[in-house]
């Protein structure tokens, strides 16, 4: 298995569970928001190859998905914030650093590509919970971008048969979320709480996912998760409580 973005915050976790059930796991990660010490484990006991390299290097990504039966794709621009400052860069990286490997992949003989998009393509919901057939209406380029990573990915699936699986995350928090400019609200309240500050929360506080109504976010999102219960058994383990007091609890939730 090939991760890329595998040094990140949910690429890490993504790796555990892949050495965990037993796969081969190798990681292309820049290390431009990721850490290495989220996977230095696993390297240090052979079970992970990192290489450190720019996930837009066709070279590199065509050597390493070379003999690879899948890859789950999650290096990205993970800001709204960011891409919206930066929105060029957000599709060179998201959009044309999606399609580049999902034809290294297509070269390659890949069997599956796991494409990690967000609930972000969403905007404002018509209903709640938001299921998978919810219709899209991205309003930052980070939204606009993952939307058209998805849309290459069909194409692969429809033009080349390569199979792909299309993955809308909700808002994660957990270990190793790092704390910066543009961290999300958990680990912004968190550190607030760890250093006995107030909280600040933006808009009128009937927001349904994140405390604030900042350009480019979305006020009320929240996932119906049936498709994913029937397709792979997923089912959340971690009460908001105690992932909260974990993660307080955690040494690994450093400052950035
Ligand atoms: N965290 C969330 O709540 C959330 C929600 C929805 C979707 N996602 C998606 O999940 C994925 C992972 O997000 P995360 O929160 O772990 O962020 P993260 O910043 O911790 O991880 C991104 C990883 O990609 C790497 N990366 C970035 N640009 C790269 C490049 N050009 N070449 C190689 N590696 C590069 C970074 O170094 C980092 O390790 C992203 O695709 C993001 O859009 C996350």
């Amino acid at each position: 298995m090939l991760v890329t973005g595998g040094d990140g915050f949910v690429g890490g976790h993504v790796v555990d569970g892949l050495v965990t059930a037993g796969y081969t796991v190798g990681v292309v990660d820049n290390l431009s928001t990721g850490n290495l010490a989220n996977i230095d484990t696993h390297i240090n006991r052979g079970s992970v190859g990192f290489v450190k390299a720019d996930i837009r290097d066709r070279d590199v990504m065509g050597k390493f998905v070379h003999d690879v039966d899948a890859v789950v794709h999650l290096a990205a621009v993970v800001s709204v914030p960011f891409s919206l400052e930066n929105p060029r860069l957000t599709y060179d990286l998201n959009v044309d650093g999606t399609r580049d490997p999902l034809a290294s992949c297509v070269r390659s003989g890949v069997k599956k590509f796991v494409f990690i998009s967000s609930y972000s393509v969403y905007s404002a919901p018509q209903y709640l919970p938001v299921d998978g057939a919810h219709p899209t209406c991205p309003i930052s380029p980070y939204a606009s971008s993952k939307l058209d990573g998805e849309r290459c990915c069909e194409e692969f699936n429809e033009r080349a048969g390569l199979d792909v699986v299309v993955l809308r995350l909700f808002n994660v928090y957990g270990s190793r979320q790092t704390l910066g400019e543009y961290s999300g609200v958990i680990t912004k309240f968190l550190e607030c709480v760890k250093r006995s500050r107030s909280l600040v929360i933006y808009g009128d506080c009937s927001q349904t996912r994140d405390f604030v109504s900042r350009d480019g976010y979305i006020a009320h999102s929240v996932a119906d998760t049936s498709r994913a219960r029937k397709a792979f058994a997923y089912s959340p383990r971690v009460p908001i409580e105690e992932g909260l007091q974990n993660l307080l609890l955690d040494r690994r939730c450093a400052t950035r």
